[in-house]
């Protein structure tokens, strides 16, 4: 499929933030890009718009039942100036994935990420300079159809909208403090939890507002069923530096995939240590962290990058992880991970997808 672009006149282009300003998710470049879906003809129209406020029917079917999906990754600028992707096939594979959760048709992955290599290239002047900051891209699919009876839609929108932005925590790779929900539960095995679906985010808003006041940046999920389990952050997967082992709650249908889980787990094996995809309960971890044998806990995500947790808080008691600073393995892993997303450091892996 042809993707038409209505490029914004150089004039009326809008002023970009100095990157020292940028913080997460509040400015958006020049353009986006949309296409339609229609049962039974499928994808059509693509293009690529100036960035503005879309149309939707009020009885647009996300309105009222939720059925969207979306996706993050971002674009980094290396030194050299080139613009590099971050395996950006597996995010449109997660969204798909999400997409066939949501009964919502699929996108075909090598066009989805053609359309983003198109877009970012457009607005390339928006991706960052400095290290650190990045720009940030929100592939989302919504159901459009207007109608109002509980169904599938037959009638979607697929956009992408980026921006330029900063760390996601105001903490920035300070360590963040996390609370541990026993009355709240994000998601339950055979729910949506797996999905990148709005709904999990919404489901997530109460606890974090709780957490919020007693002045923690995030919450740490439980398992639905038992409350015993660590399931994951919300905005990031969870991991653990037990002795020197690195634990992780495995993929069990509740968790969000994550691409950046995914890649701390190649790396920590590449570098010859022990990872551990197994059930952890929120007593063996507030108990590693009594005796000391808890080292380090980190959390990782597109937005988070690596985020150290410097304190757990668990049934109103507060526990510090290790010193409550940057730990030796948190440090290493963003060190890696960013050294390979701006083309600094060696890409083993075949991660970066230069465009
Ligand atoms: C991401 O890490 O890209 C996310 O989607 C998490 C969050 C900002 C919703």
């Amino acid at each position: 499929m042809e993707i038409t672009i209505h490029a914004v006149a150089p004039e009326r282009r809008k002023d970009r933030p100095k990157d020292a300003e940028l913080v997460f998710g509040k400015v958006f470049s020049d353009h986006m890009f949309l296409m339609d879906y229609e049962t039974p003809q499928g994808w059509s129209n693509a293009r690529i718009v100036p960035y503005g406020p879309l149309s939707l029917d009020p009885a647009a079917m996300v309105l009222h039942y939720g059925q969207g999906i979306f996706e993050g990754l971002k674009a980094y600028r290396g030194a050299d100036g080139r613009i590099h992707l971050f395996r950006p096939l597996e995010n449109m594979k997660r969204f798909n994935r999400s997409a066939q959760r949501m009964c919502m048709p699929e996108v075909d992955i090598h066009f989805h990420l053609q359309a983003i290599e198109t877009l970012v290239r457009l607005d390339a002047d928006w991706v960052p300079r400095s290290k650190g900051a990045s720009l940030y891209i929100r592939p989302t699919m919504v159901a459009s159809e207007p109608h109002l009876g509980v169904r599938p839609a037959t009638e979607y929108l697929h956009y992408v909208i980026t921006g330029p932005v900063g760390a996601y925590y105001p903490e920035g790779f300070n360590p963040v403090k996390i609370y541990v929900t026993d009355e709240y539960v994000r998601a339950v095995r055979g729910g949506v939890g797996e999905a990148k679906t709005m709904a999990n985010y919404a489901a997530s808003l109460q606890a974090q507002e709780v957490a919020k006041k007693k002045g923690y940046t995030q919450v740490l999920w439980l398992d639905a069923v038992e409350r015993r389990y660590v399931e994951e952050v919300g905005t990031m997967n969870i991991f653990f530096r037990l002795k020197d082992e690195l634990v992780t709650p495995p993929l069990s249908g509740s968790i969000l995939p994550g691409v950046t889980r995914d890649s701390v787990i190649h790396l920590a094996q590449h570098w010859g240590l022990t990872v551990h995809e197994r059930p952890i309960t929120i007593d063996e971890v507030l108990d590693a962290i009594a005796m000391g044998t808890m080292k380090e806990i980190f959390g990782t995500g597109t937005a988070a990058v690596i985020s150290p947790v410097g304190q757990v808080c668990y049934k109103d008691k507060t526990y510090r992880v290790g010193n409550g600073g940057v730990g030796e393995w948190s440090q290493r892993f963003y060190d890696e991970l960013t050294g390979i997303q701006y083309g600094d450091k060696e890409d083993p892996f075949g991660w970066v997808h230069t465009i």
